[in-house]
């Protein structure tokens, strides 16, 4: 993303607030780790997706049609000695020369400069509700103002939720945002294959996650875009499993869900293979299943279809599938009806996928799936879970947890997927661990 990008963001953004209105949008906070050791900085995606601006401790504040300058941005001063400790600060003059501030204010004095940006507007777009102390500042600049009133001040009649707007436009990606996305995707591809080449029974999982996090970084990603998930044998049956810990057996499957950060955007790849490169016979019939919901579900993006569509897709496969192995018994419809396949299928068919690995957006508008437009990027992640003990389901197929999630874009006549880099064919995987 360059300056431009940003710029033009702002404007779409002051187009639909109008005049007479104020924006307010801090990035995120510092946070403490451990005692003085703080995790890695990253900003708030609403803040950085109008800004580019990489610093903590920062305000955006936008004011359409403000004659002394539309985009003001609050930020640190420089100060050699903490740049010497901590790092570089762009300061007052980097916010407006390399970040495109009209205007530029030191942090410290927000307290003094904001109720006088606030007052006499009608409308403040502001997202409450993220970060309970930064809402409570802006409720004393509305107080500060209104203590002003009998000389003449005006307060804003209205709050307006910021994340609204800004979300709908997120939602929507630009060429530049998709050349981004579309990098990530390559870089966790490169990943996963890399996973796949290097795994052999008896390495640990914490192994073949350095080998995932080696390749994000070698092609420039600084963060993975989540916790990478490598889960061995019956691990993939806990969704969220994090620990990556646990040493890798012959005979089960590794499951990935992994994807790198780049440039802000995030990527989001699940691959399930054998830790010795081959299939047995149960671990092949529910991938081939899971699979096939993969391919139905993928077919289904496609412009003016339903959010809901690749998942009801999927649904039905599997249904179908898990009634052909004998895991589930009953007619297909009346079973979907039960949603009798989430006992092995728990979780819905995808999400958007943005700056955010859960990004932003609405899947609803009003009471109907919304229909899915060029440059929605969303990921399409079925999956199969049977958890050692499940009642009434065969032993041969406890212990078995599979996921395969590509990242998809949707574009005019169809979908784009973004991680064909990485196989999934049960053939394709098979040559390559061999
Ligand atoms: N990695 C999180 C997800 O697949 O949604
Ligand atoms: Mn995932
Ligand atoms: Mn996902």
């Amino acid at each position: 993303m360059n300056l431009t990008d940003f710029s033009r963001r702002r404007r779409r953004l002051m187009q639909t607030m109008g005049s007479g209105s104020i924006a307010i949008l801090p990035t995120a906070q510092e946070r403490i780790r451990n005692r003085d050791v703080e995790y890695s900085y990253r900003p708030d995606s609403d803040f950085y997706y109008l800004t580019g601006f990489p610093e903590p401790e920062a305000v955006a504040v936008l004011v359409p049609h403000r004659k002394q300058g539309e985009y003001i941005l609050f930020c640190r001063e420089r100060d050699p000695e903490m740049e010497t400790w901590h790092g570089r600060r762009a300061g007052l003059d980097g916010a407006r020369e390399a970040f495109g501030a009209d205007d530029a204010f030191p942090i410290a004095d927000i307290d003094e400069i904001l109720p006088g940006l606030m007052e006499g507007k009608e409308r403040v777009y502001y997202t409450m509700g993220v970060n309970p102390e930064f809402d409570g500042q802006v409720m004393g600049w509305l107080n500060t103002l209104r203590r002003k009133v009998r000389s003449g001040a005006q307060t804003p009649g209205e709050f307006v939720a910021l994340d609204h707007v800004l979300h709908d436009m997120r939602l929507i990606k630009s060429r530049a945002e998709l050349a981004a996305m579309r990098t990530a995707a390559e870089i966790s591809a490169q990943a996963h294959v890399r996973a796949m080449s290097s795994c052999q029974p008896g390495m640990s999982e914490l192994q073949i996650e350095a080998e995932l996090l080696h390749e994000f970084m070698r092609h420039g990603s600084h963060y993975p875009a989540y916790s990478s998930i490598v889960a061995g044998g019956a691990n993939a049956c806990i969704l969220h499993y994090r620990e990556n810990s646990d040493l890798l057996n012959d005979g089960d499957l590794l499951l990935i869900d992994a994807g790198c950060e780049f440039d802000y955007y995030a990527s989001d790849i699940t691959r399930t293979f054998p830790v010795n490169g081959r299939f047995s016979a149960e671990q092949r019939a529910l991938y081939e299943l899971v699979l096939e919901a993969n391919y139905a579900a993928i077919e289904q993006v496609h412009p003016n279809n339903h959010w809901n569509d690749p998942h009801e897709a999927a649904v039905k496969v599997i249904t179908r599938g898990l009634v052909k192995l004998g895991l589930l018994e009953g007619r297909v419809p009346k079973l979907i009806k039960d949603n009798a396949y989430r006992q092995f299928f728990m979780h819905r068919t995808g999400h958007w996928l943005g700056m955010d690995v859960h990004d932003v957006g609405d899947y609803k508008i009003g009471d109907q799936w919304r229909q899915l437009e060029p440059g929605m990027t969303l990921t399409i992640e079925p999956g199969i879970y049977i958890a050692p003990g499940t009642k009434a389901v065969a032993r041969k197929w406890w212990g078995i947890g599979i996921r395969i999630e590509d990242d998809v874009a949707v574009t005019r006549d169809g979908h784009e997927v973004m991680t064909h880099g990485v196989p999934k064919e049960p053939a394709e995987i098979e040559a390559l661990m061999a």
